[in-house]
């Protein structure tokens, strides 16, 4: 098993063949998660069930109650469409971390590339929260450490995914809501739980204060720095920490179909 970390050390590369691991190489691959926050994987030959086998080293899978599934065999894996007559954003096209307008949003989400643009475009970028924690001033650190932020489903990224809805939703979506702490200690390191897509205010403060320190929040935690913008290829597959990871899909108007699995 080979690692190659990534740039600003956002990430981490795993050279393995993912349809043959042993126990010994999903508590490696857990450790590089740990440290990196967002793995990728390239090259990987897996039908649904061999997905759904991977996923399951590291908890339970989880159901996303918005688009429906691959199959009713395989419900567990979403199916992330754009095509080239879809208008409007991609699903996904803002910074955020997945359900944080959920009591216990998933742990871990899983992306595998069925189709793809060419190399190069329609990146995935993820943001290091590590990163945008162990860089905030003192000052504000402080200031965030017993604050919650309040997220919503109809939040700013909202309008992606109602695209989506019209043809693969389950017809289940109502407004979720939900306050989590905006400090959180993952793997003992501090990281910022904030979703920019989600956000809609922050608890506990004046409308003006929240809206300033929102700002400064979404301002620095996307900062180039701490961010890593993944190339897709057909067969790659990202995996990352909802908790310690922002990400974001980026424009791409063509023809794309990602096989997403959440785990909880
Ligand atoms: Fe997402």
């Amino acid at each position: 098993m080979k690692i190659k970390p990534c740039k600003n050390n956002i990430g981490a590369e795993i050279n393995i063949d993912l349809l043959s691991t042993s126990k010994k190489d999903v508590y490696e691959i857990q450790k590089v998660l740990d440290e990196f926050g967002v793995i990728f994987f390239r090259n990987q030959n897996l039908d649904p069930q061999s997905y759904i086998n991977f996923a399951k080293n590291f908890g339970e899978l989880a159901d996303y109650p918005m688009l429906k599934g691959l199959s009713k065999e395989f419900s567990k894996i979403t199916v992330i469409e754009r095509k080239s007559s879809d208008k409007g954003p991609s699903f996904g096209e803002q910074f955020h971390t997945d359900s944080s307008y959920t009591k216990k949003p998933p742990r871990y989400t899983m992306l595998l590339g069925k189709l793809v643009p060419p190399r190069g475009q329609g990146n995935t970028d993820f943001a290091s929260q590590y990163l945008a924690y162990k860089n905030l001033p003192e000052k504000i650190k402080i200031e965030l450490e017993n604050l919650r932020a309040v997220f919503s489903s109809s939040g700013p990224i909202s309008v992606t995914r109602l695209e989506r809805e019209k043809e693969k939703g389950t017809g289940k979506s109502k407004d979720f809501q939900c306050s989590h702490k905006i400090i959180q200690k993952v793997n003992n390191r501090k990281t910022i739980y904030f979703s920019p897509g989600h956000v809609i205010g922050i608890k506990g403060v004046d409308p003006k204060k929240s809206r300033d320190l929102l700002d400064f929040l979404i301002n620095h935690q996307t900062k180039p720095e701490f961010v890593y913008s993944f190339e897709w290829e057909k067969n790659s597959i990202a995996m990352w920490d909802n908790r310690a990871i922002l990400h974001q899909a980026t424009a791409y108007t063509g023809d794309r179909i990602m096989h997403r699995i959440t785990i909880q």
